[in-house]
């Protein structure tokens, strides 16, 4: 079993450079489904998850390489087996994205319904149902989702909204269904995420007609073709807003290299409420802390709301802050795996429904710990950090779904974290 090894306390005090966003590569990757000829995606992450999307793109037809310069070439010339199969969606709900261009592309689809996970239920529903709403037919067979339009599919206004909001792959399955169907379609109640404005970016430069790019109502003007793109994605915001904890939970300074403070407007203010400095700088960011960590109340929501994605980051944090926090979940309301491991470290984090009341303590004692998720893994690292003494953070796989390399990047800036096998 893989785990870290962490010698807490440490001050972490240096620079570290911001990978492109695991969250906007996945989608991308799956838009170039639509295209048939080579497309280069730039500054996607080198992570798992995007190794099992690449197994999953190839499955279906596509080659899929790593240039001399990193970057990730998709051929999809030839898609000639249309079909998500469980092995790979079960390692990987993001797996559902290909339904959307797959169905726009080849007519037809058969991708294994992804089940429930570590941060909860995680339904489809609302991604069928915006699909449906194009004209596809739609059944459910032994576990996958059997998809046909074999005529194109037809624009439509289209509702995306559901009990917790808007959907972000829902989106993105419908949004890229839409840019080669018939007509005009209208998703209203879309979500605003930056990866999501970052795949209709995308999508618009392989010649789709979509605007209100960034808004809950995307307008998209169907096209018979795209072609394939170059295209580089965005820095990521949940690795961005890791490392802000990082720096803040350990009482050092980072400076935060090839980062966008304004997709973390809601981030940013919570750090500056607490206690923490973050100032802009050239082509990032510089994030510190001098005084003691003030207690705040976080509510996750759907972009521009705090993201659910960094919940268990700030819980960690809070942790340590003076006074009493209260996080709720809005997004994935049984997302609080972390708990019980954090309260291993000697925090006091009572859990109540979908939200923890978190009683700040003076210090964290390192401890063994079980990584349920990945926000989960990188939470206990936090911990692990600020905490005295040895932390074990077992299970750490979990953490190479969407940090690459996260104990290289940290040690050269004051961490002390060892990859062990055992
Ligand atoms: N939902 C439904 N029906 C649906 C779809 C979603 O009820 O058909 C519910 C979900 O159960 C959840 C809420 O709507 O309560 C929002 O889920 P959403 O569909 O937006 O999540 P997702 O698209 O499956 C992406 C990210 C997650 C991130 C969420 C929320 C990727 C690959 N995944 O998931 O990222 O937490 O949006 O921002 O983009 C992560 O990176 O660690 C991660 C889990």
């Amino acid at each position: 079993m893989d785990t870290f090894r962490i010698e807490g306390p440490v001050r972490l005090s240096g620079s570290v450079s911001i990978n492109g966003s695991k969250n906007a590569s996945l989608p991308i990757m799956a838009a170039t489904i639509l295209t048939a000829g080579k497309s280069v995606l730039k500054a996607v992450p080198n992570l798992s998850d995007i190794s099992v999307f690449s197994k999953l793109l190839r499955q279906l037809g596509c080659k899929v390489t790593r240039s001399r310069n990193g970057g990730l070439c998709i051929d999809s010339t030839v898609i000639d087996n249309p079909v998500g199969e469980y092995e790979i969606v079960r390692m990987m709900r993001a797996s559902i994205c290909i339904l959307g261009p797959l169905l726009a592309r080849c007519g037809r689809a058969k991708v294994s319904m992804p089940g429930g996970c570590a941060i909860g239920d995680r339904p489809v529903d609302i991604h069928l149902r915006g699909l449906r709403e194009l004209g596809a037919k739609i059944r459910l067979k032994s576990g996958y989702v059997i998809a046909e339009a074999p005529k194109r599919l037809t624009g439509k206004d289209i509702f995306m909204g559901g009990p917790f909001g808007s959907t972000v792959l829902g989106t993105a399955n419908v949004l890229m269904a839409a840019t080669m169907a018939k007509g005009r379609t209208v998703i209203e109640s879309a979500a605003c995420e930056p990866e999501i404005a970052d795949l209709a970016n995308c999508l618009n430069k392989m010649g789709a007609k979509i605007t209100g790019i960034g808004s809950a109502r995307l307008i998209v003007e169907g096209v018979r073709q795209l072609q394939p793109v170059e295209y580089q994605v965005i820095p990521d915001r949940i690795e961005t807003g890791t490392f802000m904890v990082a720096a803040a939970v350990t009482a050092g300074e980072l400076k935060l290299l090839n980062c966008r403070l304004d997709d973390m407007m809601a981030v940013v203010d919570r750090l500056r409420n607490i206690g923490v400095t973050v100032d802009a700088a050239n082509d990032g960011c510089v994030v510190g802390r001098n005084g003691p960590i003030k207690s705040a109340d976080i509510t996750t929501q759907p972009y521009p709301g705090f993201p659910t994605d960094l919940q268990a980051q700030f819980m960690a944090l809070l942790s340590l802050a003076e006074g009493n926090s209260v996080i709720i979940e809005k997004v994935f309301p049984d997302r609080f795996m972390h708990v019980a491991e954090l309260n291993r470290m000697a925090a006091n984090l009572r859990k109540e429904g979908p939200t923890v009341i978190v009683a700040g303590v003076k210090k964290l004692v390192g401890a063994p710990v079980m990584a349920s998720d990945l926000r989960a893994s990188a939470a206990l690292v936090l911990a692990g950090l600020a905490a005295d003494g040895t932390t074990v953070v077992n299970r750490v796989y979990h953490i190479d779904r969407g940090y690459e390399r996260i104990e290289e990047r940290l040690n050269p800036v004051g961490a002390k974290i060892s990859w062990e096998n055992i």
